[in-house]
């Protein structure tokens, strides 16, 4: 498709974004650091100054018209959450703080009742940080095992070693659709069927898959899902858990407090049915019902034309990158998304990130939560560039320049 084109398409979706709008130290910001959070729309902006100017009443808890309003809002992003994962009944869906929340109720509760001792928790060696401590602190609690699936030279799961990692003992194969360092799309689909095979249960980390790419759960026949609202253009201390009815039926509830129960006594407390039982508390409601029209914005980025934009981005720097003496890329092969992580010998990965913010280029440096797979390079760190639909190929050019001119001067 022709270039101008592509640009018109981008800049259309630009100017639904103010903060892409904005500059530093005087130049205009060039957001690379989409992997950590993403810019917000206008429409979720204007959700949740809706909300807190107009509307703020305590979801579920009165009769009054504010709460009523607030429910409404609250459970309509909660059908988008379904009809955009694919879940089969709104229940499924619970809404948390984040990805990191979601782990952690289901490594607590799901653990609490399913992991036991000799067990073990398969993990793979390009998790986020929140999807192995929860799982380690799991299985203190269990007295199970955590094991690890490396990964080749090249980032991809070495699949080749499931038939002596993946045995009977396994009980929960925890892993990310999508690497937040290697930008590498996993073979989740296998993985899952093959954990099955073995009678383990399946939990996605899909904070970065989620954004880049059609999620249906059903098909996938995943056991959980979880991802972050606010990597997906939503409300900051937002998130979702997605899981299979039967295992949250099953699972004792995480936190306890108000909206989660059914009736109390000091003898006895039950619980509310799905999904409330592990909503306990005032949760982010604002925050959540912003998932709707993030989710609607989302939604009017996966077309050809910005999927094709994307795919230019990824082939320039994978070409261009590669021209700068001295750097590596992490994560390579075809199932790459628009996120690079690199090293350039003999300079400091905070150097660089410092010095092309002074250029108006945020991107992300150091260990990124993933220390145990940046130390296996043998760094203490790298940089990383995450793009978004609404990158331009220009500040990918912008990216390269900047390169180019801060390792000169560092070297
Ligand atoms: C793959 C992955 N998992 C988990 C997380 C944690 O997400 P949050 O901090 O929103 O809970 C992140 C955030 O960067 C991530 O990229």
């Amino acid at each position: 498709m022709n270039r101008e084109i592509l640009n018109q398409a981008v800049e259309e979706i630009r100017k639904q974004v103010p903060a892409l709008g904005r500059t530093v130290y005087g130049k205009p910001l060039v957001y690379l650091d989409n992997a950590a959070t993403a810019q917000k729309p206008q429409s979720v902006l204007d959700r949740v100054h809706q909300m807190n100017a107009g509307v703020n009443g305590n979801v579920h808890r009165a009769v009054h018209r504010l709460s009523e309003e607030t429910t409404l809002w609250y459970e309509e992003a909660r059908d988008a959450v379904k009809d955009l994962i694919g879940a089969a009944e709104r229940a499924e869906v619970i809404f948390t703080s984040g990805t990191t929340a979601a782990i952690n109720t289901v490594a607590y509760a799901w653990s609490s009742r399913f992991l036991k001792a000799g067990d073990v928790v398969l993990v793979s060696q390009a998790e986020h940080h929140s999807n192995i401590v929860p799982w380690q602190l799991a299985c203190e609690r269990a007295g199970a095992t955590l094991r690890v699936l490396p990964v080749d030279e090249s980032g991809q799961w070495r699949m080749d070693l499931l038939p002596q990692l993946l045995d009977e003992r396994v009980r929960m194969v925890a892993v990310s659709h999508i690497s937040n360092v290697l930008g590498l799309v996993n073979p989740i689909q296998e993985m899952i069927r093959q954990a099955h095979a073995v009678g383990a249960c399946v939990l996605i980390d899909g904070a970065q898959g989620i954004v880049h790419g059609q999620v249906d759960v059903q098909a996938l026949d995943c056991d959980f899902y979880v991802f972050s609202g606010h990597k997906l253009y939503a409300e900051t201390g937002t998130g979702i858990l997605y899981g299979k009815r039967r295992w949250l039926e099953a699972m004792p509830p995480f936190l306890g407090g108000g909206d989660m129960v059914d009736t109390v006594t000091f003898e006895k407390t039950t619980y509310a049915p799905l999904p409330l039982k592990f909503e306990a508390g005032t949760g982010n409601f604002i925050g959540a019902a912003s998932l709707a029209p993030a989710i609607a914005f989302a939604r009017s980025l996966t077309t050809p034309t910005l999927e094709e934009n994307q795919q230019e981005i990824i082939q320039y720097l994978n070409e261009e990158l590669r021209r700068i003496e001295g750097l590596q890329i992490y994560g390579e092969g075809p199932n790459k998304i628009p996120l690079f992580s690199f090293s350039v010998a003999g300079c400091n990965h905070g150097d660089i990130a410092t010095l092309l913010d002074k250029l108006g280029i945020a991107v992300r440096s150091g260990l990124m939560c993933c220390e145990p797979l940046i130390s296996s390079f043998g760094h203490t760190g790298l940089v990383r560039a995450s793009f978004a639909p609404y990158n331009t190929l220009a500040e990918a050019e912008a990216l390269v320049q900047g390169l180019h001119r801060v390792v000169r001067m560092l070297r």
